[in-house]
């Protein structure tokens, strides 16, 4: 009994228990991808291949509509492909060389998967003859075999063909995408539409997630990714989340944090109010899930972005005014365990030892984001510079926050001192105001249609401007300011700071 006991807790005595194909394969599609995160998914296989082009096409036939996916990257022989079709081809243990966007050994089947029946890959390797491999749902689950087909279907030759004029390059073909279009009819043209507004939407996601890639960068040419088309007007343009270019961006010094001998880098950068920008660049700047949701950190793996936004578990909430903050991570592929990167690369989680200097950094570049954003993008006081006066101050009293009157503001001032002895109704009245700020009914306003508010002066002609600036100017010169100094300090002055014309024409009009 005791030998039998030792044999049951030997590693000789088992029996193999291979996954069902076909049950396995469609437990796979669940993985949680959607359209777009599938196609970055395939096209990080193209990147990883080297290529520079990536032609993408979607083709409306009803419920026979198909998408194709070709790039010119090195492509695969005939049994590099067969074993790049095998479920987990290689271990998420590997050393993945630097630049590979690929971790589990997974993405090209459960991408395709998750979208398509029919997943259907053609490739051709330099000095190679084009080879075609096929994982057909429905034939798996007839036959219950792992079979992988070594043909196109007769009907999908003349959708693979476009690989026939390259030397080298990778083609990969979804058909049946029971879950896009479903059993639409061809003629069904609200189908067709959301089939085409879906294309549209991979495209503004693949010009975010690749938009390293797609921008020059370091002298290289750029990758190009072309959505219905071959000419320059289909190509997907890249979305710099950080407005990098922007005169009006605020960027902080990159930090350089340690993990394991690795460096991860991270650059906070505040964006331009909206004041500063074009509406069409501010429209633009806000991103695919709009400018509130798009605040936090943007996690870069190999230059390739898995994490869009939001503030990774740290303990901040999206809020209205952060929204201008944004920070890049940089992270390399040699610490995927440790941000607990998923199959569709569209989670990462910053390890442990790392928290508490992401909140540090998180915290500098938010409060300089509420700063600009409260203070509709003036200028900061930064050393050397003058401070902006407000003609509102918040002020906490037991706790409570309220707003007050400057009185120390020119323009309270002058009015004041014209009231000489009487100055209590005036003052009775600057007191009503600041105790009946309807602070609940801004915050609402605010909150539920954020943009809605005007900046100063916003919906005046300029001449109501100038009104108000002349009375200012007169204020300041009875006080006894020079013309010049008058000018220069309405210029300190919130909003007037923004109207640099008429402050510098003050006083220079015969009367
Ligand atoms: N477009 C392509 N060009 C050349 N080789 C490719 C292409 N797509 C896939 N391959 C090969 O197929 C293999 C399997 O790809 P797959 O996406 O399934 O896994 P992976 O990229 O290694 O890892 P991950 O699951 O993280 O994506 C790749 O490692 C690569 O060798
Ligand atoms: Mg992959």
């Amino acid at each position: 009994m005791a030998g039998r006991a030792g044999k049951a807790s030997s590693e000789d005595d088992y029996e193999i228990v291979e996954p069902r194909a076909s049950s396995m394969l469609e437990a796979l599609r669940a993985v949680g991808y959607s359209v777009q995160t599938a196609l970055a998914d395939l096209i990080d296989n193209s990147i990883t291949a080297g290529a520079r082009n990536v032609w993408l096409t979607f083709h409306w036939n009803g419920a026979d509509s198909y998408i194709t996916l070709r790039d010119d990257g090195r492509g695969m022989s005939e049994a590099e492909l067969a074993d790049a079709m095998r479920p987990g081809n290689r271990s998420p243990l590997d050393e993945r060389e630097p630049n590979d966007l690929g971790r589990f050994g997974l993405g090209l089947k459960t991408a395709s998967f998750s979208q398509a029946r029919r997943l259907t890959v053609a490739s051709i390797k330099a000095g190679h003859e084009r080879t075609v491999r096929r994982w057909d749902l429905d034939y798996v689950g007839r036959t219950g075999q792992w079979r992988l087909l070594k043909a196109e279907a007769r009907s999908s030759a003349s959708r693979i063909s476009a690989l026939g004029d390259q030397t080298h390059g990778t083609l990969v073909l979804w058909e049946q995408m029971d879950r896009i279009v479903g059993k639409a009819h061809k003629d069904d043209v609200q189908a067709q539409n959301r089939f085409l507004a879906l294309a549209r939407s991979v495209g503004r996601h693949l010009g975010m997630v690749f938009h390293r890639y797609l921008e020059a960068e370091d002298g290289k040419s750029p990758l190009r990714i072309y959505l219905n088309g071959t000419k320059t007007d289909s190509l997907v343009h890249p979305w710099d989340p950080f407005c990098s270019t922007h005169v009006a961006t605020d960027s902080f010094p990159e930090d350089v944090l340690e993990l394991q001998g690795n460096r991860v880098l991270v650059t906070g950068y505040v964006l331009p109010h909206k004041d500063r920008m074009k509406e069409d660049e501010h429209e633009a700047a806000g991103g695919p899930g709009g400018w509130n949701a798009q605040q936090g950190f943007y996690v870069y793996r190999e230059r390739r972005l898995l994490v869009a936004g939001g503030w990774l578990n740290l303990g901040y909430a999206n809020e209205e005014h952060y929204k201008l903050a944004r920070l890049r991570v940089d992270i390399p592929n040699s610490t995927d365990a440790d941000w607990d990167i998923d199959v569709k690369k569209s989670r990462a989680r910053p390890p442990a030892v790392l928290e508490e200097r992401l909140r540090e950094l998180a915290d500098t570049v938010r409060k300089r984001a509420r700063e600009v954003f409260v203070h509709r993008g003036a200028r900061g006081h930064s050393p050397g510079t003058v401070a902006i006066e407000d003609a509102w101050y918040s002020v906490t009293t037991r706790g409570r926050l309220g707003y007050r009157i400057r009185r120390d503001h020119p323009l309270v001032k002058f009015v004041m001192d014209r009231q000489g002895a009487d100055s209590k109704p005036l003052n009775a009245l600057l007191r009503l105001l600041e105790e009946t700020v309807p602070v609940q009914r801004i915050w609402l306003d605010a909150a539920e249609k954020p943009e809605a508010h005007a900046a100063a002066f916003e919906s005046d002609p300029p001449a109501k401007v100038v009104e108000v600036l002349e009375e200012l100017f007169k204020a300041l010169r009875a006080a006894g300011e020079t013309a010049d100094s008058a000018r220069q300090r309405i210029l300190t002055m919130s909003p007037f700071d923004q109207y640099t014309k008429f402050v510098n024409a003050l006083g220079t009009r015969r009367h």
